[in-house]
């Protein structure tokens, strides 16, 4: 069992745990991710890491409530604990990986998207510890959905732009990086976290800059280990798998839109299981396709 040693609301839908798991902790790099799972009959829950603290043995996740499981992990408080935490998994960041020499050429803005903020900050902490510096935009939609900002200042030059204007910048992410830009920042490598519609366009934005832009991939996962097939996305016309070829793509190679029509596939079960969890089985028939009122 890993036990949960602290859980907190972060901000509107996004939740922290702290979890103790001294094996992930020991192993992890920046890019790589967990499966949770709560109990035996759990869903298997793939999040990315947000932090880690090797002497401590602790691995901090941050996530959004989606479907019946990751409502039940907003349930768990200090003292619970996850049946399984398996990780690393997935390859760790291009960043981690080049030589240091060739990451000081490099002019780095990571562009983070509400709950991809959490994804982004061990990569520009590791970057901050290795001497590197780098910009960071964090875009949400309005003031109280903004999270980690102090956390991410400590690391890096932050720029908060909110859809609403209701904090920092006025505008969405993609706006925020052109302003930057009209402003003489300049950059040569983009990292890009988000929902998959922010990476689209983000990608869109800095094709037309010429910056090379690496995006994260999210895509429903089920064993994270390359075997299910759920994670299948198309890069550069080629097969790739989010869960062992990623999470870490090309943007400008990936086939955001045919992942985005994958993504909608699954909605609708996960939809009814959560409804089924809340509200249990008051389906009582009239929609004219389930039969209950036959
Ligand atoms: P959100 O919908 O609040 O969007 C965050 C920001 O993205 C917005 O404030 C805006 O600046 C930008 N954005 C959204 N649509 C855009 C568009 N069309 N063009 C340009 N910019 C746009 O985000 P959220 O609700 O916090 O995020 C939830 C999503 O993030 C989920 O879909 C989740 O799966 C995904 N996510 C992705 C990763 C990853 O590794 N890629 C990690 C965690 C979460
Ligand atoms: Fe099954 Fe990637 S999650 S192949």
């Amino acid at each position: 069992m890993y036990k949960i040693l602290e859980a907190r609301n972060l901000a509107g839908p996004n939740y922290e745990m702290i979890v103790e798991a001294p094996r992930v902790a020991q192993r992890c790099l920046p890019g790589q991710f967990i499966i949770a799972k709560l109990g035996e009959e759990g869903e298997r829950i793939p999040l990315t890491i947000t932090d880690y603290d090797r002497e401590k043995g602790t691995i901090e996740i941050v996530y959004q409530p989606i479907g019946v499981s990751t409502h039940k992990f907003t349930e768990c408080k200090a003292g619970d604990a996850f049946q399984d935490f398996v990780g690393p998994l997935g390859k760790p960041s291009d960043l981690v990986e080049m030589p240091i020499e060739e990451l000081k050429e490099k002019k780095i803005i990571f562009v983070a998207g509400g709950v991809g903020t959490a994804p982004v900050y061990p990569q520009a902490k590791w970057l901050h510890e290795h001497g590197i510096e780098c910009d960071v935009i964090i875009g949400a939609k309005t003031k109280e959905l903004v999270i980690l900002e102090d956390k991410m200042r400590e690391v890096a030059n932050v720029f908060v732009t909110t859809d609403d204007g209701s904090y920092g910048r006025s505008g969405m992410v993609t706006k925020c990086l052109e302003d930057l830009i009209a402003e003489g920042h300049s950059y040569n490598h983009c990292v890009c976290i988000g929902p998959m519609i922010m990476m689209k366009f983000t990608c869109m934005t800095t094709a037309k800059y010429n910056i090379p832009t690496v995006v994260s991939m999210n895509p429903i996962m089920v064993d994270g280990t390359g075997m299910c097939g759920a994670c299948r996305l198309l890069v550069d016309g080629e097969v790739k798998f989010a869960c062992v070829d990623g999470p870490e793509f090309d943007g400008h190679k990936v086939d955001f839109n045919l992942a985005m029509k994958r993504q909608t596939l699954y909605q609708t079960k996960e939809g009814e299981a959560f409804l089924a969890w809340k509200e249990g089985k008051t389906h009582h028939g009239g929609c004219g396709e389930c039969g209950g009122d036959k």
